[in-house]
């Protein structure tokens, strides 16, 4: 038989984007499908306009590419859905559901649906946060993690479906921007201080969160859908930890680089979304279930950052 292929929704997004090459890097080319509600860019094939609310068109494509595996990467994040609740459910429980749903029919080998620390809440012991603790969210994106963490996990138990998934802390990259998320001032942060010199950040200088590099977010999600499932004990839920530092500190390491760099403040409705996640996560049920750990700490990372967007940007 074929070799069934992989197909990546929300392709055009911040993982998506780097998910995509690499997939096609270790597997081939054409084994690799993006899709994106987004129109489809010069040398991105093959690729599929999906809309992942849509789940006929979803079983379409699946059953067009003979898809196995799917990274299902489409999401509306946390500062997004506070503006539109209701479109964040539909797209990110709809969405989940739809794709649960295909493969369940279609008896697909995998499924990676991302969950992140906004499954957390207020109630939550804030600092290394457990594994398994408490999941009262504030944000409706949240709510959906957890309902895509638990639904997920049903999946598993109920059908047999192999579905993973980690929450991951706050992404750092150069490639693409993030849309729509609390944990964004850690991207545009570079981008002003290498443009203008300045930033103001919209939550407080001391406001600490789990945050991770991209190339460590990529080993995460490959580390886990590589692993063999009878070493894991959890599926669909797994803390992991990259670093952990508050917005002060990061912008202290970029000062370290660019003297001249000024940071203010202006917190806006996000800080108390910030408020309500936790500081830092204990990631050791990762470590133990499939070998996870991180290469990029603090300075590491902000190395990295400086020098690709310095090529990327010219300056
Ligand atoms: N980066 C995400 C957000 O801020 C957290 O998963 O919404």
């Amino acid at each position: 038989m074929k070799r069934r292929k992989i197909l990546v929704t929300g392709a055009k997004g911040q993982i998506g984007s780097e998910l995509v090459p690499l997939l096609r890097e270790k597997y081939g080319e054409e084994s690799v499908i993006s899709s994106d509600i987004k129109p489809r860019e010069e040398g991105d094939a093959p690729y599929e306009l999906l809309d992942v609310t849509d789940g006929k068109k979803l079983a379409e494509v699946v059953d067009k590419h003979n898809i196995g595996i799917v990274y299902h990467m489409a999401a509306i994040l946390s500062a997004a859905g506070e503006k539109n609740p209701q479109l964040a459910w539909k797209v990110n429980v709809g969405g989940l559901y739809n794709v649960l749903e295909v493969a369940r029919e279609k008896g697909l080998e995998r499924v990676f649906i991302p969950s992140s620390i906004a499954a957390f809440g207020p109630e939550t012991p804030r600092v290394n946060t457990p594994q398994d603790t408490v999941l009262k969210p504030r944000t409706i994106y949240g709510v959906s993690k957890v309902v895509g963490e638990r639904l997920g996990e049903y999946y598993f138990w109920k059908y047999g479906l192999d579905v993973r998934g980690v929450r991951y802390p706050g992404i750092i990259s150069s490639k693409t921007l993030p849309g729509g998320g609390t944990t964004d001032y850690a991207v545009e942060i570079f981008y002003e201080a290498l443009k203008h010199r300045k930033y103001t950040a919209f939550l407080k200088p001391e406001t600490r969160l789990p945050m991770m590099y991209m190339p460590d977010c990529l080993k995460a999600t490959l580390m886990l859908m590589e692993a063999p499932l009878d070493n894991l004990k959890h599926h669909t839920d797994f803390n992991v930890a990259g670093m952990s530092f508050s917005v002060e500190e990061l912008a202290m390491e970029i000062k370290k680089r660019i003297p001249d760099f000024e940071i203010t403040y202006e917190p806006d409705y996000r800080q108390a979304i910030a408020d309500s996640w936790p500081e830092s996560v204990d990631d050791s049920a990762a470590r133990e279930e499939w070998g996870w750990s991180p290469d990029y700490d603090l300075p590491s990372m902000v190395d990295d950052m400086l020098e690709k967007l310095r090529k990327k940007l010219g300056v």
